[in-house]
């Protein structure tokens, strides 16, 4: 019985969790950015292992000033590839697959390897970089 109830309680949660998670929350990806920042920053013009992150969210595939890209990412700035929210949350969940898809190609050369498979995360994350611009 408690755990039947308990059950219900969570089925609820998850129910009542499930639009804010599609939307994102801005202040927690800001704190999930962690993942990100041995590689990116999001201060305008400045790249590390990957390139500045500024204004990212509807900025042109493989525009950032002075990084050099893999063949693949610059490949697909060039095809007209552009970092909607969209295209942001498949390139991040398996940024290889992505590439491989939106160019139709067997193979790709990609920079960026790491995978981020959880949804949730992802959102977030999406949503606080939608605020660094
Ligand atoms: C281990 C290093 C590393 C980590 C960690 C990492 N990235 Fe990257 N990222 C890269 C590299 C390197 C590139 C360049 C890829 C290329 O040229 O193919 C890149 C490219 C990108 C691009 C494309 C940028 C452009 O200008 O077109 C986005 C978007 C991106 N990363 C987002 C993220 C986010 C968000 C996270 C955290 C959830 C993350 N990355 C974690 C290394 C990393």
């Amino acid at each position: 019985m408690k755990f039947a109830s308990a059950l219900v309680a969570a089925l609820m949660l998850s129910l009542s969790a499930g639009p804010a998670y599609a939307a994102g929350d801005a202040a927690k990806g800001k704190k999930q950015f962690s993942r990100c920042k041995s590689c990116h920053t999001v201060k305008e013009g400045k790249n590390r292992i990957g390139p500045s992150l500024f204004g990212i969210v509807d900025r042109a595939a493989a525009s950032a000033p002075k990084y050099k890209y893999s063949a693949g990412l610059k490949a697909a700035g060039k095809k007209g590839l552009k970092w909607d929210e969209e295209n942001l949350k498949k390139y991040l969940k398996n940024p290889t697959a992505f590439l491989k898809e939106y160019l139709d190609v067997k193979k790709v050369k990609n920079k960026m390897k790491n995978k981020f498979r959880k949804e949730s995360l992802r959102d977030n994350i999406i949503a606080y970089l939608k605020t660094v611009k």
